[in-house]
């Protein structure tokens, strides 16, 4: 696309259909920048910072393969020509955070008054948000949401080519939306692994989680526009790729050829040159008997698995909308390990869910003991507007829900360390993602089962799977060295 849109015709309006469309906007802006950098004598900086998940980390190498493309280079300083924040509201603090941030960009602006800022993300999708930027933010340029991310060039177009000298703020979110526009560039932020969306959105509808709200209804990517981006993805450097969805067992059910996960992976794992492959997230209530059965047979399908629990209580998950019990859960913990011993489980726990008892915190200490999960992210419940849960009574008092945070957090980093150090001694193939810039000469690298290990190494090994002995286990990662 790159040879082509230098010979395209700007005389013309632009096209209507994407992701034409955009590139057309792209050739524009890249006309733009070259008049700018020689006004300016310098080329121009952009800054994307990102808040959340891997789904948000995904879309901004989307915009930033946008941003590259006009010819913006990239930096990690806040004092850029332009600056975006890709924002995240799951709980309460990751919004604090972006509020934070943008107090300060009021600072940068004023010392220069062309800097161009940007706010996208879940966080644009709540109207409250928006409305509290649009009166104490003003000098925001352009805000956008989740669902249009392909039409960052043309925003940012409209903001640069407007001749009032009275530039208004540029606010563009859907509430929803069916498309899933193909084959615009993505700028990696490494060269061997990348993360690629198999769907968006969510149906789900937990009661105390926003996503459904922010990121819309589930819509499927075609498996066949997966399959060519993980080729592409191979071809150039990628050994790991990590498929996302916010619930990736549902996978392809709203396909007008409808498939499984389970027969996506298959066909994931058939790809040549292809070294890793993991997944994220699974929603216990959807994993399937197949999926358990690719993954065995697979050498491919890195032996970890994300299964969040989010509490122990059969009646807590009744409220919290999760169609799964303590019992059925731990049914299909038992299923997963009799298939595949050696698989390593990571998990997300809510504490403090409104009701939440002593004897419902016992339950999910109980999972804790039976599962023994090799990590897990525990999170304090945080009331999000609009989702029911938020609504419900008797939210647990702050200090009890701290306390048993603080129990639960102790008991799964005993467990953690435990399992690291029964793996001690193994040798595992470690992808090298990294130097370690603590250490001088060593490198740092992840396990299939996504340990971290740190070794003797250096830059030329980036990228690269080497057999590696676990020599001594420190918590949560290890010190090893290559088995030659
Ligand atoms: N409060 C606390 N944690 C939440 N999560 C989702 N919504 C909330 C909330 N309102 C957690 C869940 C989910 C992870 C991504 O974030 O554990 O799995
Ligand atoms: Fe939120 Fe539940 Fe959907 Fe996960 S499955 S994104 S927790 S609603």
């Amino acid at each position: 696309m790159t040879k082509i849109i230098e010979t395209m015709d700007m005389t013309v309006a632009p096209p209507e259909t994407e992701p034409e469309r955009q590139y057309y906007f792209i050739r524009k802006l890249q006309i733009w920048m070259e008049e700018r950098k020689a006004q300016l004598g310098r080329p121009l900086t952009a800054c994307v910072t990102t808040f959340g998940c891997q789904m948000n980390a995904r879309d901004s190498e989307k915009i930033l393969g946008i941003l590259q493309m006009i010819g913006y280079e990239e930096t990690d300083q806040e004092e850029a020509d332009l600056v975006l924040y890709n924002t995240c509201t799951v709980r309460e603090n990751a919004n604090l955070k972006v509020y934070g941030h943008l107090g300060q960009l009021k600072r940068y602006k004023k010392q220069n008054p062309e800097m161009l800022t940007m706010l996208c993300g879940c966080m644009m999708q709540e109207k409250t948000v928006v409305d509290k930027i649009k009166t104490s933010y003003r000098n925001v340029d352009i805000i956008f949401g989740t669902h249009n991310i392909f039409k960052f060039a043309e925003l940012l177009a409209m903001r640069v080519f407007d001749a009032s000298a009275k530039k208004r703020m540029i606010v563009d979110v859907w509430k929803d939306t069916d498309a899933i526009v193909e084959e615009l560039p993505i700028e990696r932020k490494y060269s061997f692994k990348s993360g690629v969306n198999i769907m968006f959105g969510c149906n789900n509808f937990c009661s105390y989680c926003i996503v459904p709200y922010v990121r819309g209804r589930e819509r499927s990517r075609e498996p066949e526009e997966i399959i060519k981006e993980i080729k592409e993805l191979v071809a150039d450097g990628v050994v790991e790729i990590m498929l996302l969805g916010q619930n990736v067992n549902s996978y392809g059910k709203n396909l007008e050829h409808p498939i499984t996960f389970a027969q996506l992976l298959k066909q994931v794992d058939e790809i040549e040159g292809l070294e890793r492959i993991r997944f994220m997230t699974s929603h216990p209530k959807d994993l399937s008997d197949e999926l358990i059965d690719v993954m065995t047979h697979s050498k491919k399908v890195c032996r970890q698995l994300h299964l969040p629990l989010q509490s122990g209580s059969s009646r807590l998950l009744k409220i919290m909308n999760r169609h799964y019990t303590k019992e059925s859960y731990l049914e299909l913990v038992a299923k997963i390990k009799k298939a595949m011993p050696d698989i390593a489980l990571t998990t997300d726990i809510i504490v403090g869910f409104p009701g939440e008892t002593e004897e419902d915190f016992e339950d999910t200490m109980d999972v804790v003991e039976q599962v023994k999960y090799d990590s897990a992210f525990t999170f304090i419940y945080s009331k999000r507007t609009g989702t029911p849960a938020a609504a419900m009574e008797d939210q647990v008092p702050e200090e009890v829900v701290k306390a048993r945070f603080d129990r639960l957090l102790k008991r799964i980093q005993e467990i953690s360390a435990e399992k690291t150090q029964a793996g001690a001694g193994a040798v595992e193939d470690v992808l090298v993602e990294d130097v370690n810039k603590q250490e001088e000469g060593y490198v740092t690298g992840r396990t299939a089962k996504n340990y971290l290990v740190h070794f003797p190494g250096d830059e030329s090994m980036i990228g690269k799977i080497v057999p590696v002995k676990l020599c001594e286990s420190k918590g949560f990662y290890y010190y090893g060295k290559v088995v030659e």
